[in-house]
């Protein structure tokens, strides 16, 4: 028998109301604060991960799908939404348009990572990219569209963690100044972060290991080596999150797993667990387009895991609205009468109603057992004198209620009755 691959999961409809419930809120979320769809293949040139996610870090080293297809080129399953985007932003032409230019997407992403609960190869992904403006307002924006979010669907046991990286001009004295504190504690750590002090080093920062944790807590900070624009744009982001009523908290180790952020780190986390089961993160990242090819154009997004915020809305025991099913079985007993239900159900489904008519030969009670089963709210039991006299059996399946009803104007009925619940 074969399974899914190690790491994916199928998403079955017992599970379809809270992924319809997520999308929803997301394209409302996404409609309110001016986003418009983007959609971008599944696979792209391996290269763009590698230049803009970076060749140092976990997802580009450890963790891609790549593969050559048959005409040789090297291509790799999407391991996030971020890059793109912004390809597709300048292969579009976007530049040109009024800017910021505000892109959403709902994808399914690869990582070949650990499995565990919440941590999947395939994932899927709610996120947003507003491209072209530098303003720390629209950072503001940014979150607050993420807060309001996790807000819309009822999720509230979450902080907001924020930090600012700095830029080209200011980052490297703050890693030199890093790379010297950690020069005298190489002892202390684990082997991923022997290596990464020469190869990156701010993802010291946040090493889940406890050893190296105590190490990184007492680490310089990086918000006191900001160069005086960057500070001055945290600065602003803090004043506009006070405006908008967002509360957060500074969080000097939040460096995120992605190479292309400057100043503007965020992640949001529920309350109950730590940084593995993070529900979603972004930044800015000003760099990133002048890094792929196109005019230096200013940056911000935020991107979150649906399967961890199912995860989230489960545990708080959030209820989601049922996804709408038939509420009409149509039976037959007697010769001829099936052809007549399969027409009936027909006739129904073409004015809106849903409705199933039985498929087997079966006696009426295993036929109404069935509409049981599919937990219906009426049956219609199609006889043969009573179809002879242009009558139908309406039986309520809760009460089991039965009246005869003329066929002609039944889905008036049936639309007036199902109104009512
Ligand atoms: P990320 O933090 O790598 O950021 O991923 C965003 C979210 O995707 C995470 O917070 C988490 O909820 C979910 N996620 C990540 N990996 C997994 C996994 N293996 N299994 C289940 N869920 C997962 C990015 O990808 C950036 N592109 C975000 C961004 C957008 N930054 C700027 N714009």
């Amino acid at each position: 028998m074969y399974q899914a691959p190690r790491g994916t999961v199928d998403i079955l409809p017992e599970d379809e109301p809270y992924w319809r419930y997520v999308r929803e809120k997301a394209e409302r979320i996404a409609a309110l604060y001016g986003y418009g769809q983007l959609e971008t293949p599944v696979f792209e040139d391996a290269s763009l991960f590698q230049r803009s996610v970076g060749v140092g870090t976990d997802i580009v080293e450890k963790e891609m799908y790549i593969f050559k297809d048959l005409g040789g080129n090297e291509l790799a399953l999407r391991p996030e939404g971020t890059a793109p985007v912004c390809r597709a932003y300048l292969e579009h032409g976007m530049p040109s348009l009024p800017q910021p230019v505000k892109l959403y997407y709902i994808v399914s992403v690869f990582r070949y990572e650990r499995p565990q609960a919440g941590r999947l190869r395939e994932h899927h992904q709610f996120g947003y990219e507003a491209i072209g403006e530098g303003d720390a307002s629209l950072d503001a924006e940014v979150i607050d569209m993420a807060w309001r979010f996790y807000q819309s669907l009822g999720i509230t046991e979450l902080t907001l963690q924020l930090n600012s990286i700095g830029c080209s001009a200011c980052r490297p004295t703050y890693i030199d100044v890093l790379k010297k504190y950690y020069a005298g504690k190489v002892d202390e750590l684990c082997a991923d972060c022997k290596v990464r002090i020469e190869r990156n080093p701010l993802r010291l920062l946040d090493c889940k290991q406890p050893a190296c944790q105590k190490v990184a807590d007492a680490a310089p900070k990086s918000t006191d080596f900001l160069c005086p624009e960057c500070a001055a744009h945290f600065n602003d982001l803090k004043k506009y999150l006070g405006i908008l009523g967002i509360p957060f908290s500074i969080n000097s180790r939040l460096v995120r797993g992605l190479d292309y952020y400057t100043r503007t780190v965020f992640e949001v986390q529920p309350l109950v667990e730590g940084g593995q089961s993070t529900i979603g993160g972004g930044g800015r990242y000003d760099n990133l387009l002048a890094e792929l090819g196109g005019k230096p154009a200013p940056a911000i997004g935020f991107a979150t895991g649906i399967e961890r915020i199912i995860l989230n809305l489960k545990r708080q025991g959030i209820p989601v609205p049922p996804v709408s099913h038939p509420e009409i079985f149509v039976a037959n007993i007697g010769a001829g009468t099936k052809d007549e239900a399969v027409k009936l159900a027909a006739a129904l489904r073409k004015n809106n109603i849903g409705a199933l008519a039985a498929t087997e030969e079966r006696s009426l009670r295993a036929q109404l057992r069935r509409a049981n089963s599919l937990g219906v709210r009426f049956a219609l039991i199609i006889g043969e004198d009573e179809f002879k006299n242009g009558t139908v059996v309406l039986r309520d399946m809760a009460s089991a209620g039965q009246e005869s009803v003329p066929l002609k104007g039944i889905e008036g009925v049936l639309k007036n009755r199902l109104s009512f619940k």
